[in-house]
């Protein structure tokens, strides 16, 4: 029995903008995971989906828009080989459709467990190019950022068709998430910030690029351990995604409490109107912030340093 792992992520800064090729900042939740173990079947290649009451998933290529089924009708149209005779149990504690990439885990896991039952070795290139074509069934069209933090689970500054940079965290910090709990479609308002691009292309165009300095200053500053300066740019970054229309008025007021704890700063993170945001805290803070953002609404608060 062998067990394959791919953590969450959270993004830090420069979501959406990152559709139009401006950086964003992006590192790996590892206490959120999806996960997927292979054992012996007796009856031909079935996933156990333990998360949807256990039900049993058979490959059905007419089901091909199916996030579960495309991954392995890619996975088998890569290697040239047919499914083994495996039964791979699924199992992730990533809340999903809330920003913090439930499928880009998911697939990554399955593909790794999969790929090694078929004794095919996936680098992690292929790995992430394989993800990527299943996040478009959730994303429409995504910037492909979920699928390399995830992949890679390493922090990374991501540019859309760039090779991958990883970040150095110069000194480690604290981050809560908080949890809105309203499920929120990301090609949705992806697609509502294009069409803004569409009617409005000179003001958005131009937030979209003061999100880009934004990732880049937040860069320096994490590189160079000026952890505080990150405050400000969360805000500022939290501001233009308001104006780009998909923060969401819990998001708004989960970062306002994040602040009245003692937060260093906050900000909604990942596709908005829902979903996810964090707050940059110290030791000191952090209860406090996790608390104040329980008694917000949140449903779900967790905590993840980044180093
Ligand atoms: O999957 P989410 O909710 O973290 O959003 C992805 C980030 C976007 O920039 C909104 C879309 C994309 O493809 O990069």
């Amino acid at each position: 029995m062998t067990s394959w792992i791919a953590p969450a992520k959270i993004i830090l800064f420069g979501e959406h903008a990152v559709v139009y090729g401006e950086p964003a900042i992006a590192v790996p939740v590892a206490s959120l995971k999806a996960e997927a173990t292979v054992k012996p079947s007796t009856d031909g290649f079935k996933i156990i989906a333990h998360d949807m009451d256990a039900v049993i998933v058979r490959y059905d290529v007419s089901l091909i828009e199916e996030p579960l089924q495309r991954t392995l009708a890619l996975l088998q149209q890569y290697t040239g080989k047919s499914l083994p005779d495996v039964e791979i149990h699924l199992r992730s504690s990533i809340p999903m459709a809330s920003g913090l990439g439930s499928g880009a885990a998911i697939s990554t896991a399955l593909l790794r467990a999969v790929s090694s039952a078929m004794d095919a070795d996936l680098s992690d290139e292929i790995v992430n190019s394989l993800v990527f074509e299943v996040e478009k069934i959730h994303h429409g069209t995504p910037s492909g950022i979920d699928n390399t933090v995830i992949v890679y689970e390493q922090p990374i500054f991501y540019v859309r068709n760039q090779p991958i940079e990883r970040l150095s965290i110069a000194r480690s910090f604290k981050l809560i998430i908080g949890d809105t709990g309203q499920k929120a479609l990301t090609h949705v308002a992806v697609g509502d910030v294009r069409k803004l691009m569409e009617t409005d292309p000179e003001s958005t165009g131009k937030r979209v690029k003061a999100i880009g300095k934004i990732a880049v200053a937040a860069r320096q500053a994490i590189e160079t351990g000026k952890i505080t300066d990150l405050g400000v740019l969360m805000h500022k970054n939290h501001h233009l995604l308001q104006e780009l229309t998909v923060s969401s008025p819990d998001l708004d007021q989960f970062v306002e409490a994040a602040l009245s704890a003692g937060a260093i700063g906050a900000k909604m993170s990942g596709g908005g109107r829902g979903g996810n945001m964090i707050a940059l805290v110290t030791d000191d803070c952090a209860e406090a912030v996790a608390n104040a953002l329980r008694q917000a609404g949140a449903v779900h608060v967790f905590e993840t340093t980044v180093a």
